[in-house]
């Protein structure tokens, strides 16, 4: 057994092992192992993506991280890092520019709040860029993720980040210390990372408003009535929000698995999150009263398949 194999079977008796009756994960369980087994082969996984994939219902099914614990969580935030650092096809790159160049022009103190922020990869992505240009604003970041692993892996992640950075560690922030906290001096950028939930946002933070909002593939983690939720809170509780995500396209999942082909939980991550993402058709219904925006491909017409939305009150 190659490592590959020996990975698909890791993840296949893990998937036996939280198969319990009566558990609300049942469907995607199923459909999980049913992807493992197809994954033996490319042939096989073509068939998979030919006579599985379209009868999977998408606001049903869960990607692996998302059920029965957290086993996969550092393994996929640490690929996930890779891939969004990489210069091809520079996976986040469009939504640090526009983020970069808001900062730039706001030329003030700013509270942002970075929802669902995983390894923090873009906050650092962002902090870098607006770093090098010898940044004067005091910035706070907020980064909201209710997974502990995800605060530790986004802790080493921004450590990386050196001078005037400070990273805190709140387990919930609540508006009291919220306030001393965010008393920066000049030039200073601080990031707070906070395991809130996001849905509690409005209830959490009563009397503040978040300069920017921005998550990161974070939505299509998300059912119906959570990004209808999503949405609202956003509106409510920040002046700018941008929103980026994959959009769905079969095409898009097997270029991307070609790509991650030997990394079993990539390539289950991006082929169950492409199932999960808004279509075209969807994501043109946003158009009527925000900006959306197709990015297809990425550096030397690599492919990128992702979508900014931008809601500017
Ligand atoms: C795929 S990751 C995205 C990470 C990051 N934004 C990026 O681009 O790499 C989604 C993150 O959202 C977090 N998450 C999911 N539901 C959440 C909720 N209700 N409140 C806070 N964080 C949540 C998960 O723990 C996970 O780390």
């Amino acid at each position: 057994m190659n490592i590959r194999e020996k990975k698909i079977s890791e993840i296949l008796s893990y998937l036996e092992k939280i198969k319990h009756p009566g558990s609300e994960h049942l469907y995607s369980i199923h459909e999980n192992s049913k992807f493992m087994k197809s994954i033996a082969s490319f042939k096989s996984f073509l068939d998979w993506i030919k006579n599985e994939a379209p009868l999977i219902n998408k606001d049903k099914v869960s990607e692996l991280t998302d059920i029965g614990g957290s086993n996969y969580d550092e393994e996929l935030h640490e690929s996930l890092i890779k891939l969004e650092r990489g210069f091809i096809p520079g996976f986040i790159s469009p939504l640090v520019k526009k983020i970069t160049a808001y900062i730039k022009e706001s030329n003030t103190p700013l509270l942002i709040a970075d929802l669902g922020s995983g390894s923090a990869e873009l906050s650092r992505q962002v902090i870098k860029k607006i770093s090098k240009n010898h940044n004067k604003q005091s910035i706070t970041i907020v980064a909201f993720d209710n997974s502990e692993i995800s605060h530790l892996i986004a802790q080493k992640n921004l450590s990386s980040l050196k001078n005037n950075v400070e990273i805190v560690r709140k387990k919930i922030l609540s508006e009291c210390d919220f306030l001393p906290l965010t008393k920066n001096g000049n030039n200073t950028i601080k990031v707070i990372l906070c395991s809130n939930d996001i849905f509690n946002i409005e209830n959490d933070f009563k009397n503040i408003q978040f300069d920017i909002s921005y998550h990161s593939f974070f939505k299509h983690h998300l059912n119906k009535a959570q990004k209808v939720k999503l949405d609202e809170i956003i509106k409510k509780k920040s002046k700018i929000a941008f929103e980026y995500d994959g959009y769905h396209s079969i095409l898009g999942a097997i270029i991307q698995a070609v790509f991650v082909w030997k990394n079993p939980v990539l390539l289950s991550g991006a082929v169950f999150s492409n199932l999960r993402y808004y279509s075209k058709l969807e994501l043109k219904e946003f158009s009527n009263d925000t900006k959306v925006h197709l990015y297809r491909f990425g550096k030397f017409l690599s492919y990128r398949g992702t979508y900014l939305r931008i809601i500017d009150q």
